[in-house]
């Protein structure tokens, strides 16, 4: 088992020191419960947008606030003191422009104390990246599979399969890490275009269905503890909470009905009577 004793809280400066040396390891999170277990094992915590599908049952990562990515992100922050945590803009919250982006990123900074923002995009979000990075905003990007973009993108789709779309994959890596990111989120990619990018730019590369080659590595939590039936090709599953979780819902059940729950170590009872005053 691999453990961090660091007591000082990583920061962006930190991870994208880690180019071609340990392997960067992060999980999402979106409670204080669940950041307290990881913050000991990774180097950082992602605040996802990924919560509207996993906690909310959201079909897609659209419908997403601004709110519900500050209010996770400051449970996710009370919960851990270790890594650094880096919470999701959400769609619409920044794809108009640098000012735009700037004013929403500095109050998601402001409201969670999280130590950067990922926001989603190649070539045409570069000029907003070198933006917020000049100006205080350590920025990480997110390349190949975007999300947010699933509406132009036709689905949950692998990116780089074709010459063509390796070669945009490629530009839109390179252009986030010209633009200032201290690290690229890369979902969706072939495996010899993740390596050829790993291998080119200079920034950190982390991979989620990107293979081996990138600098690091990141799931989405209850994906990897077996919360979801399905759940992508990309995705091992370190656990089986669903099954765990079915185990003590029904035991209670079935306890409840039987009537031996509560047993008599679990019910108040009123003090014993105080003993009569003398004399
Ligand atoms: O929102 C999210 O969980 C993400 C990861 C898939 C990288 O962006």
């Amino acid at each position: 088992m691999s453990t961090q004793t660091d007591t000082r809280r990583l920061t962006a400066v930190d991870i994208a020191k880690r180019k071609g040396g340990e392997k960067i390891v992060s999980l999402t999170a979106y409670h204080a419960h669940t950041a307290g277990i990881v913050d000991r094992y990774v180097d950082f915590i992602l605040v996802g947008d990924s919560l509207g599908m996993v906690m909310h049952g959201l079909e897609t990562t659209l419908p997403v606030t601004l709110e519900m990515m500050i209010l996770q992100g400051r449970a996710v922050m009370r919960g851990s003191s270790r890594a650094l945590v880096v919470v999701d803009m959400p769609f619409g919250s920044y794809e108009e422009g640098p000012e735009q982006a700037f004013r929403n990123a500095a109050h998601v900074l402001k409201n969670t104390g999280a130590g950067a923002i990922k926001l989603e995009g190649g070539v045409h979000m570069a000029g907003t990246v070198a933006f917020l990075v000049r100006r205080g905003i350590p920025v990480m990007g997110h390349v190949g599979l975007t999300p947010q973009s699933i509406n132009t993108m036709g689905g949950f789709r692998v990116q780089g399969r074709g010459d063509e779309g390796q070669r945009m994959l490629e530009e839109d890596a390179r252009a986030i890490s010209d633009a200032g990111a201290f690290a690229i989120v890369m979902e969706g990619i072939v495996e010899p275009v993740a390596r050829r990018i790993t291998e080119t730019v200079s920034t950190v590369t982390i991979g989620i269905g990107a293979s081996p080659a990138c600098d690091g590595q990141i799931l989405v939590l209850e994906d990897m503890l077996g919360l979801n039936d399905w759940v992508p090709k990309f995705v091992k599953k370190f656990g089986s909470l669903r099954e765990h979780i079915e185990g003590a819902v029904s035991g209670f059940a079935d306890e409840v009905r039987a009537g031996t729950f509560p047993a008599q170590e679990h019910t108040y009872q009123p003090s014993a009577p105080k003993p009569p005053a003398k004399g």
